[in-house]
C-alpha cells in the first residue's frame, strides 16, 4: 500500500522563533517568505526523504486535485468581518493588547476542510474558522480553528500519512478500509483522537459550532509569569435543525443568518497546569482546568472570496501578538510553513471564481 511504502518522514524542529519579525506585518506578501527554512532544515541538513513544506503541500494536491488560486486545504470558504470585544479577564495571563478591554476589528473566513473548492457541503465535514485581529500599532493575531475537540495527528508526518490513508478509492468513493486500518495501527494516538472526535456532538451549522484552537500556546503576563493556554470559541447560537438541503447549504444558512443578526462566540482561554502536554494536540486537557472568559467575537457580515477579502490572507498560526508565544507543539511550525507554501502557490496562480456565492453574488477572482 502506498502509505506503508512511502519513505520515512521526519517531524520538523519545534516551533520556529522568527515570529517577532512578523509582528505588525499586515502585508501578506511579506509573510509568504517566512518559516519555510526552519521546516526544510529539519535535522540541520537537507535530506531527500525529509518531509518538506512542498511535499506536504503536494500531498494535498495529490489527494484533492490541483485547483488554481485556491487554498490547498480548506479550499471551500467565505470571508467574513466583525469585531472582538474583550472582557479584560485575559490580561491576568497575557500582556497581549487583544485582551485589554476594548473593541478590535476582525477579518474571518469560514471553511470546510479538504482541498476541493467544489465539494458539496456535508454535515460531517470538518468546519473551520480563521480569524485575523487588527491590533493597535499594526500588530496582528491570526488563528485558524476547527470544530473538533482534538486534532487527529500529533506530528506533521502523521498528518502527511493520514492524508493518503483517507484518500477516497475511486471504486467505492470511500477510503480503503485496509489502508486506513494499517495506518491507525501504526498511529494509536490518531485512533484514540478519532474516537474522541466521533463521540463529540456535531452541530447543524457554522453558526452554532464550537471552534477549537487545539494547539497550545504560551501566555506571559505583566509580572513575567508564563502559562500554557488553549483557546476555544463557544457559540451563543442555539442548536437548530439543518438548513434546506443543497450543494452549499452550510454556507447559504450562514449567509442568511448573518443577514438577519450578528453571530456571537465567547472566547475561552483554558489554562494548562504543570504536566499538561503542550506538544500533543491529539489529547484534551483535563476538564477541571481554569477557564477565563476573555471576550466575544461578533461576526456581522459575510463576504465573497473576492480580492482583498480573506482570500488574500494567510491564517498562519505563528502570527502572534506580544504576550502570546508558540509552545513546543511540532504542528505549529509545520502549519506555518505549509500555509505559507500554499499561500505562495495560490497567490501566483490564475483565479477562478469560487463556487459559493453570498446573496447571489459570486466573487470576481
Ligand atoms: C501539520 C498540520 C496541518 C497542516 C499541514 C495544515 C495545512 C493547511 C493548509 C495547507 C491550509 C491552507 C492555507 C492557505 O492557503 O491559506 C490550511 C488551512 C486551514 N487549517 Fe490547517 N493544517 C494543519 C493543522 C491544522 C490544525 C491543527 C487546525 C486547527 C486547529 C487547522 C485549521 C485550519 C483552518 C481553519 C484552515 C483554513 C484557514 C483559512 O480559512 O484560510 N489546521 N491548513
Amino acid at each position: 500500500m502506498d502509505d506503508v511504502t512511502a519513505p520515512p518522514v521526519r517531524a520538523p524542529r519545534p516551533a520556529v522563533s522568527r515570529r517577532s519579525a512578523l509582528l505588525g506585518l499586515a502585508a501578506v506578501g511579506a509573510i509568504a517568505a517566512v518559516d519555510v527554512g526552519g521546516f526544510l532544515c529539519a535535522a540541520g541538513t537537507l535530506d531527500a526523504d525529509a518531509l518538506t513544506p512542498a511535499r506536504l503541500t503536494d500531498r494535498f494536491e495529490e489527494v484533492a486535485g490541483h485547483h488554481d488560486g485556491f487554498r490547498r486545504n480548506h479550499a471551500k470558504g467565505v470571508s467574513a468581518t466583525g469585531y472582538f470585544t474583550a472582557t479584560g479577564a485575559g490580561s491576568a495571563v497575557s500582556t497581549a493588547s487583544v485582551f485589554r478591554i476594548g473593541r478590535i476589528p476582525v477579518t474571518g473566513r469560514f471553511s470546510l476542510s479538504g482541498g476541493n473548492p467544489s465539494t458539496p457541503d456535508a454535515a460531517a465535514t470538518v468546519r473551520g474558522l480563521g480569524l485575523a485581529f487588527d491590533l493597535p500599532d499594526g500588530e496582528q493575531w491570526r488563528t485558524a480553528m476547527i470544530n473538533t475537540p482534538v486534532f487527529p495527528d500529533r506530528t506533521p508526518d502523521g498528518f502527511y500519512e493520514r492524508l493518503l490513508a483517507s484518500k477516497a478509492d475511486p471504486a467505492t468513493g470511500k477510503p480503503d478500509p485496509d489502508r486506513m486500518a494499517a495506518f491507525l495501527s501504526r498511529r494509536p494516538e490518531t485512533a484514540a483522537a478519532m474516537n474522541l472526535i466521533r463521540q463529540h456532538p456535531w452541530t447543524s451549522g457554522f453558526d452554532n459550532s464550537t471552534y477549537y484552537g487545539l494547539n497550545a500556546f504560551l501566555c506571559t503576563n505583566d509580572t513575567g509569569v508564563t502559562v500554557p493556554v488553549r483557546w476555544t470559541l463557544v457559540p451563543e447560537e442555539p442548536a437548530r435543525s439543518p438548513g434546506l438541503p443543497g450543494r452549499d447549504y452550510l454556507f447559504d444558512t450562514l449567509t442568511a443568518t448573518v443577514s438577519r443578526r450578528p453571530l456571537r462566540w465567547r472566547m475561552l482561554l483554558t489554562i494548562g497546569q504543570p504536566g499538561d502536554r503542550t506538544d500533543d494536540a491529539t489529547r484534551p486537557w483535563p476538564p477541571t482546568r481554569q477557564v477565563l472568559d476573555v471576550g466575544t467575537v461578533i461576526i456581522d457580515a459575510v463576504r465573497t472570496e473576492a480580492p482583498h477579502n480573506a482570500r488574500d490572507l494567510n491564517f498562519d498560526p505563528l502570527i502572534l501578538p506580544t504576550g502570546i508565544a508558540p509552545s513546543d507543539d511540532p504542528l505549529l511550525s509545520a502549519r506555518s510553513a505549509v500555509y505559507t507554501e500554499s499561500f505562495t502557490r495560490r497567490s501566483g496562480e490564475p483565479k477562478t471564481p469560487a463556487l459559493v456565492d453570498v446573496d447571489g453574488v459570486r466573487d470576481d477572482r
